[in-house]
């Protein structure tokens, strides 16, 4: 996030819905091939069925009209309208996940296969952007581990690489003279926090399958952590010994780190982190602020996982 920037919501008078009948005009224009792997597809364009979990918060939801038009996903361009103002060519299915590394069964999964397979559960999470600002999302998805477990992770992995899908004809803001990052978006977790029931891989959200700006068709949610380490439309899932490279680290490495756990006593060089802007509140002197809380409220849940660690440090 080289700059802050405002909020650029007028550009995009796009509901969510309209999305999906946009999604739906450009698979029925597409070539026949297209046009039958959009009826494989049927199943998971449906609103989702999701079970209602034990995750949730007091916090009023963000309105879905903000959550699917004020995003960052560099792939589409650096607004914060463009992912959904451009995303409308990609395509998210057929899709699959290649999970490989230092694990007894590797392999590569279909996401509509792993959507029956494991039960796809509601959780309502408060989700802080580095930036300052935040939202709180009801997700629909499942848990990380039980992708990890499928697939057997080996005694000496100690990491989990993830990367997105590399794709410019689709993606504009993969291609062209100006490149804001390196492709592909790479990110990573230590694997007990990979496996932590929080960690969740959301293939919807408020009940519809995932919208192309918000990651579609797979990504990470970590709710304890800052937003970027959320990577989106995964591609690899890699077990490995050695701690991953992260986008954002690679490309500036004093202003983000590799844990990334929200933290409001470690400001940013640029900018406090000690209260967040709700998006889709205004109060009369404009978007109310809240108070940032330590590992975004999630606390007691995680905080055990980074005993004795030096947390100023390890930002
Ligand atoms: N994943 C990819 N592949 N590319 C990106 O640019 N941006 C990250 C993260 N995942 C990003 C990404 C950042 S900075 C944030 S805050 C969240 O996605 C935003 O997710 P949202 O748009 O669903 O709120």
């Amino acid at each position: 996030m080289p700059t802050y920037r405002p909020p650029k919501i007028a550009s995009s008078e796009i509901t969510p819905r309209q999305v999906y009948v946009r999604r739906r005009e450009f698979l029925g224009a597409a070539a026949l091939g297209a046009m039958a792997l959009y009826g494989a597809g049927k199943a998971s364009a449906a609103a989702l069925s999701a079970v209602q979990s034990k995750y949730k918060v007091d916090d009023k939801t963000t309105p879905l009209k903000d959550v699917t038009t004020y995003n960052n996903f560099y792939e589409f361009g650096l607004d914060k309208g463009d992912p959904a103002a451009l995303s409308g060519d990609f395509k998210p299915l057929p899709w699959t996940v290649k999970v490989d590394g230092m694990v007894n069964k590797p392999g590569t999964f279909d996401i509509e296969a792993l959507m029956k397979e494991f039960p796809i559960e509601e959780r309502t999470y408060r989700m802080r952007c580095v930036e300052a600002w935040s939202m709180v999302i009801p997700w629909d998805g499942f848990p990380l581990a039980s992708l990890l477990d499928k697939v057997e992770p080996l005694g000496s992995a100690k990491y989990v690489a993830f990367e997105t899908v590399v794709r410019p004809e689709e993606m504009p803001g993969q291609k062209g003279l100006f490149q804001s990052l390196d492709w592909p978006y790479v990110e990573g977790l230590r694997l007990d926090e990979a496996r932590h029931p929080l960690t969740l891989l959301a293939v919807g959200l408020y009940g519809e399958t995932l919208p192309n700006q918000n990651g579609a068709p797979i990504r990470l949610v970590v709710p304890w952590k800052y937003g970027f380490k959320g990577i989106k439309s995964i591609v690899r899932i890699t077990l490995t010994d050695q701690q991953p490279k992260n986008t954002w680290q690679v490309t500036n490495p004093q202003e983000y780190g590799f844990y990334a756990n929200v933290n409001p006593a470690v400001d940013h060089p640029r900018w406090s982190q000690a209260t967040e802007r709700r998006i889709g509140e205004s109060g009369f002197f404009g978007a109310s602020r809240h108070p940032t809380l330590p590992f975004n409220g999630y606390a007691d849940e995680v905080a055990s996982l980074y005993a004795g660690m030096e947390l100023k440090a390890n930002f």
